[in-house]
């Protein structure tokens, strides 16, 4: 049997790195991208590969586009074992997104960009990838959440935006628990905190982070591939941190 992976937003960062772990247990693994053309590091991996790793073009703002990529994919492999939805928005200076600090800073076009991405993004690649997902072998879909998207845990507030988006991907990633896990028996659905990474997202972010608390794209990807490869049904629908701990919603 074929075990086939797909990571969506794998241009870099941790979507790039879990590409490259993901190619120690897999056949073939399918590496989404805004921008293929552009992406340097990825285009690398995929000369070192053999040919086992593929780049497809997907923008999670172009639903045309996932379309496009969900047929592409399909008419080369019959089932996906992983499917894992990475790309995520904190800031971005071209589109004028930056964590709000106060209420005042809450800025329409703003919001919508960060549930573009990090909300309505992974739902609409689980929208057009579900038929590779239904099917009996032991299958995971991993929605990369942040633990500032729990509402039980939110203690410091501000960061509308992303804490929100997240919370909504978090409502999508249980949904779908429920939905595809009705037609796809073996199949587990989760959304996974990867701790603080030493990322472009975080970078910003990280002068008061303890040395010990910033992983690297490595340790963090291995610590996700970890839950990831022993997920078992029986769990599809929660909500994890990267040691393995759940995080309330
Ligand atoms: N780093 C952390 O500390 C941390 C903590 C908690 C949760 N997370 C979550 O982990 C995930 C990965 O984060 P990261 O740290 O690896 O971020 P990153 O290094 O900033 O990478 C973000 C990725 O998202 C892609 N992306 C952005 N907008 C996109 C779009 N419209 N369509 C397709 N791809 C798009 C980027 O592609 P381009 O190269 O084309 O821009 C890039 O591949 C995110 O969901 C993030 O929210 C990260």
């Amino acid at each position: 049997m074929e075990r086939i992976a797909l990571v969506q937003g794998a241009s870099r960062g941790l979507g790039l790195e879990l590409v490259r772990q993901l190619l120690e247990d897999h056949d073939r693994v399918v590496a989404t991208c805004r921008h293929p053309e552009r992406a340097d590091a990825l285009a690398s991996l995929r000369a070192r590969s053999a040919g086992r790793v593929s780049a497809v073009r997907l923008d999670v703002e172009d639903e045309g586009s996932i379309e496009a990529a969900a047929e592409a994919v399909a008419a080369g492999a019959e089932k996906l074992h992983l499917l894992m939805n990475v790309a995520g928005l904190l800031h971005d200076e071209a589109s004028g997104v930056r964590p709000e600090k106060k209420l005042a800073h809450c800025d329409p076009d703003a919001l919508a960009k960060v549930f573009r991405v990090n909300a309505f993004g992974p739902l609409l690649v689980a929208k057009h990838f579900a038929p590779l997902l239904r099917h009996d072998e032991p299958a995971v879909l991993a929605n990369l959440s942040a633990r500032v998207g729990s509402i039980g845990d939110d203690r410091l507030g501000g960061w509308y935006a992303y804490r929100a988006s997240k919370a909504a991907q978090n409502m999508f990633t249980k949904n779908l628990a429920i939905e595809l896990g009705r037609r796809a028996k073996n199949l587990c659905v989760l959304a996974l905190h990867p701790g603080t990474v030493d990322t472009g997202l975080s970078a910003p972010f990280q002068k008061n982070v303890p040395e010990e608390k910033l992983f690297s794209v490595e340790r963090a990807a291995g610590q996700l591939l970890a839950i990831v490869r022993r997920a078992t049904p029986a769990e599809t629908g929660r909500f994890y941190a990267w040691d393995g701990a759940e995080i309330p919603w």
